[in-house]
């Protein structure tokens, strides 16, 4: 069928909205992005992402050549769109629950150039109940203007495609004609990816935050779960790599994110176990999510551990001793080094008086920003040379292509702690290396 242009806003050109915004206009719909942070929006306009995302350039530069995308700081420049997505931050506050501030500033801003007829689409990731209090506001200020909730599965890594061609959507809406209609316009906007038959579920407010902040709750507990399962394997001498594979040939366990390793980090699953079970103990049923601390608990044991058999492996302690750090961004494929296991890892050695030479492929700019004191390096080759010890801490392709045999002779003593189980263990040991894994 023809696909319909909408006009849509999008309010925050953060990791999120960037995306999103860019995928509507390669969907063919006109955008208009805002974002309060005039250097972003500068930055934007000439085509350059903010962040290493793979593919976000390209639609970046197609968008802004074919006129579907402008970029401003003025949130006057929304009026006349019929759908406006809020993409904006929702960090940790100091207690582990979100800070609702920035959404309640974009939707209230928002809110004074909204005319009847159009909607308000939540995607930001937000404590079930807030959406009903901003549709309330909404409908208050403007009748006749609608607050949906939209949330969004993106990865970072796979964000263009995941928003593109999503495993889902979810709609939650209002029950009546209001709900009706803002079902009818979001299907106007994911019309490319209805026509391949993407599953839609249209649900109530409260369920669509849910949706979000459980898959998220779940994806952690399977990543704790089988780092639980490493803390056992690694007592009694067994190998949680085939552990997994065993398990995960159980359709109904599956064996994605089962890998053991240095557990997660990120923007996203950190703090939104913690913001979700801030909201359940506000909401008096703190013990439906109590088990989520030990998630949390078990993911921040990883990170101890590693930096103990570190120093276990150089023979008691750190201090002068020169450690390679092969990877600091929370995962491969990106530039992200927010609550990053790897960065933190390599902190803690620095700390320790260790003297660390740090290497990734995108992200040591930012996490320079992060931790000005370690010190960065240009390679992998300038990281391992002279090594007394080698940690593969982000399992990048480009560590996991490394000739076993060229970095036994470029390091001073042959040990590696591989952080992700990402490394063929056999060929490092026949190259002379003591190889330390992840519950292996
Ligand atoms: C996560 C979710 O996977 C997305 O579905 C969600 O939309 C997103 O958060 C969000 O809320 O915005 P992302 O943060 O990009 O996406 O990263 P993941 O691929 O989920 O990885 C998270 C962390 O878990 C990484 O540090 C990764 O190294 C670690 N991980 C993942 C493991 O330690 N083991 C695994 O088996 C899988």
């Amino acid at each position: 069928g023809t696909v319909v242009h909408v006009r849509i806003s999008v309010i925050g050109c953060g990791y999120l909205g960037a995306v999103h915004a860019a995928s509507m206009a390669k969907l063919g719909h006109d955008v208009v992005a805002v974002d309060v942070d005039p250097g972003k929006i500068e930055r934007l306009a000439a085509g350059e992402a903010p962040f290493f995302e793979p593919g976000l350039p390209e639609i970046l530069t197609e968008a802004l050549a074919s006129g579907r995308i402008r970029f401003t700081t003025d949130m006057s420049e929304v009026a006349g769109a019929r759908v406006h997505f809020v993409a904006v931050g929702t960090p940790q506050g100091p207690t582990g629950a979100a800070d609702l501030k920035y959404v309640d500033a974009a939707v209230a801003s928002l809110t004074e150039h909204l005319s009847a007829g159009e909607f308000v689409v939540g995607k930001s990731t937000v404590p079930v109940g807030t959406a009903a209090r901003l549709a309330a506001d909404v409908s208050a200020a403007v009748p006749g203007a609608t607050l949906v909730w939209n949330p969004e599965f993106l990865r970072e890594g796979f964000a263009v495609q995941d928003t593109i061609a999503p495993d889902r959507l979810v709609y939650g809406v209002p029950a009546g004609p209001e709900g009706d209609a803002a079902v009818a316009a979001l299907d106007e906007v994911y019309a490319v990816a209805l026509a391949e038959d993407t599953p839609r579920l249209v649900v109530d407010l409260a369920t669509a935050e849910l949706v979000k902040v459980s898959a998220n709750a779940f994806l952690a507990t399977k990543i704790s779960f089988i780092n639980a399962m490493a803390e056992i394997a690694e007592v009694v001498g067994a190998d949680v790599t085939a552990l997994a594979d065993a398990i995960g040939h159980d359709a109904r366990i599956g064996r994605k994110f089962l890998n053991a390793g240095l557990g997660f980090g990120g923007g996203c699953l950190p703090k939104d176990i913690r913001a979700f079970q801030a909201r359940a103990t506000e909401l008096g049923v703190g013990e439906s999510l109590a088990f989520l601390a030990d998630i949390d608990a078990i993911n921040l044991r990883r990170r101890a551990h590693v930096v103990d058999l570190a120093a276990q492996a150089l023979g008691g302690d750190v201090t002068g001793k020169r450690v390679a750090v092969l990877g600091l961004a929370f995962k491969p494929n990106s530039d992200d080094v927010r609550d990053s296991p790897s960065l933190d890892i390599a902190a803690r050695l620095h700390e320790q008086g260790a003297v660390v030479a740090a290497y990734d492929p995108e992200a040591t700019g930012t996490a320079r920003r992060l931790h000005p004191e370690l010190h960065y390096v240009e390679s992998a080759t300038e990281a391992l040379t002279g090594a007394d010890i080698v940690l593969v801490l982000t399992e990048w392709n480009e560590f996991r292509e490394l000739d076993a045999a060229t970095v036994a002779a470029a390091v001073a003593t042959p040990v590696v702690i591989d952080g992700r189980n990402c490394l063929d263990r056999d060929a490092w040991r026949a190259a002379g290396f003591a190889y330390h894994g992840m519950g292996r």
